[in-house]
Order: C-alpha cells, then structure tokens, then sequence
C-alpha cells in the first residue's frame, strides 16, 4: 500500500514540476515580447570595467561642482545630495555610473556605500551599465503604447542593430525604456539623454508626436551632429495644443455674469 500511494505522490511531484516548468518557458517566451523592466540590471556583478577597484573621481571642475551641491544642505545633511551628485557622476562618466562613482560618493556624503547603491538601483534615470553617447528611451506607459511606442522601439533597434539597453558597436547609440515622462498629450514620445559633451554639454531632451519613421530621421540627425527640433514633430500642432488647431473655444471667452450695480 504504502509502495502505491508513494508511486502516486511521485507522480503528482512530476506532473506539478511539469506544469512549473511549462509555465516557466511560457513565461520566457512572453519575455521576449512584453515589457517587464525598464533597467537594463536590477543587481550588480563585478566586472572588469565595473568593479570596486577601477578608480573614480570628479574631474577638478566637477568638484567644483559637488561642493557647490552640498552647500545646498546643512553639513549634517550630506546624503541630501546623494541623487545630484549621481546625477553629476554619470554625465562625467558618459552615461552611466560604476560602482566605483557610487563608492566615492558615499565617501563624500559620509554614508556607508548601501546608502548609494540603494538610491542608484531605485530610479531608472540611473544607468548602471554602459549607454551609448546618445541614450534613446522610449516611452513604455500606457497612452504612448495605445499611439505606438512598440512599433517606434522595434523601429529603433531594427535600424540600430540592437537588442533593448545594448550599445551599438560604434557606442553611438543605445535604447531603453523610461515610464511616463508627462508628456501623454504628445504621445507617443522619445527622450535622448545626450551624454556626447560630458557633464557640460548633456542634455535630456523630448521629441513628441512620433513615428517610426521619425524616430530613425532623428537618429541618423544625431549621427551626424546635427540637432533636430525637439518638441512636437507633428507639423500640425503648436506646443501642445491640438493638432490642426483648436476645435473648441474658438471666440474670446464671455466674461462671468455680473449684477448690474448702478440698477441695485
Ligand atoms: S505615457 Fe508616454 S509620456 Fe505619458
């Protein structure tokens, strides 16, 4: 008796490792096409380019500027200043920041260095793997996707010859995924973080309203140093007002009801 219902529950073991691992594969293959993450790493393997001993330092005119950060915060607030000096370590260190940068961080903000690495691997705007010197980050978030942001990305990395959040062989370019960056009127949209001119020169600019087509003629704009117009692409709106003009309020608004005073 006991051989059999050790039999069954041996079975049962089976058929339930069966159905992980079926679900476990459907998973993967949904991987591949659904969104799930926004950061190319959520953890950190030392490698030799990223590892505790590449050394790292503010440039001269760049210290500069960390002093001038801090002095925004009392002196026993140092770690106030911990997300503007990674913003700074990451435009100096062309787009992106190695756990050495995190480090001297905490040495300047006297925090133990988890202080760093938590706020670093919380917000996505923190690329903690290579970028390209133009950072290209699609917007994934619900209106942009319902006005086409799947087939702008696919535009992207078909011309790039990328994966999402790989660096094309001349380090040109990268793409990546950022959530809602408040600009839905204008959707679907792009930013690039541009990290060609270091930390005087970076820019983080919005291109609006779209295309494949469009995203690929700002690409190869860039390529060739050149700067498109940021904002609206579409031709037929200003701003962010609707495309064609307006469809409402058309005359000048009739002032509030008033009581005629004098007739009191
Ligand atoms: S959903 Fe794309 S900017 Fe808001």
């Amino acid at each position: 008796m006991f051989a059999t219902a050790g039999r069954l529950a041996g079975k049962r073991l089976f058929e339930i490792r069966q159905i992980f691992a079926q679900s476990h594969h459907q998973l993967q293959a949904r991987s591949s096409a659904f969104r799930f993450f926004s950061t190319a790493l959520n953890y950190h393997i030392d490698s030799p380019d990223n590892n505790p001993h590449v050394p790292f330092d503010f440039t001269d005119a760049n210290k500069e500027r960390a002093k001038e950060i801090l002095s925004h915060y009392p002196s026993n607030y140092k770690q106030s200043a911990v997300i503007p000096l990674l913003d700074l370590a990451q435009q100096q260190h062309g787009g992106w920041i190695p756990v050495s940068a995190m480090d001297a961080i905490a040495k300047i903000i006297e925090v133990a260095p988890i202080r760093v690495y938590e706020v670093a691997t919380f917000y996505s705007m923190f690329n903690r793997t290579k970028v390209g010197k133009y950072h290209l980050l699609v917007c994934g978030t619900t209106p942009c996707m319902i006005r086409g942001s799947r087939e702008i990305e696919e535009s992207l990395l078909k011309h790039l010859g990328v994966k999402r959040n790989e660096v094309t062989k001349d380090g040109m370019f990268s793409v990546g995924e950022m959530e809602c960056m408040g600009c839905c009127v204008n959707a679907p949209m792009i930013t690039v973080a541009d990290y060609s001119k270091g930390s005087e020169g970076y820019t983080y600019n919005y291109y609006e309203d779209v295309t494949p087509k469009r995203v690929i003629e700002i690409v190869e704009m860039l390529r060739k140093g050149e700067a498109p117009p940021v904002g609206t692409q579409n031709p037929l709106r200003k701003k962010s007002g609707p495309a064609g003009g307006n469809t409402t309020l058309l005359g000048e608004p009739k002032p509030p009801p008033c009581r005629d005073l004098d007739a009191c």
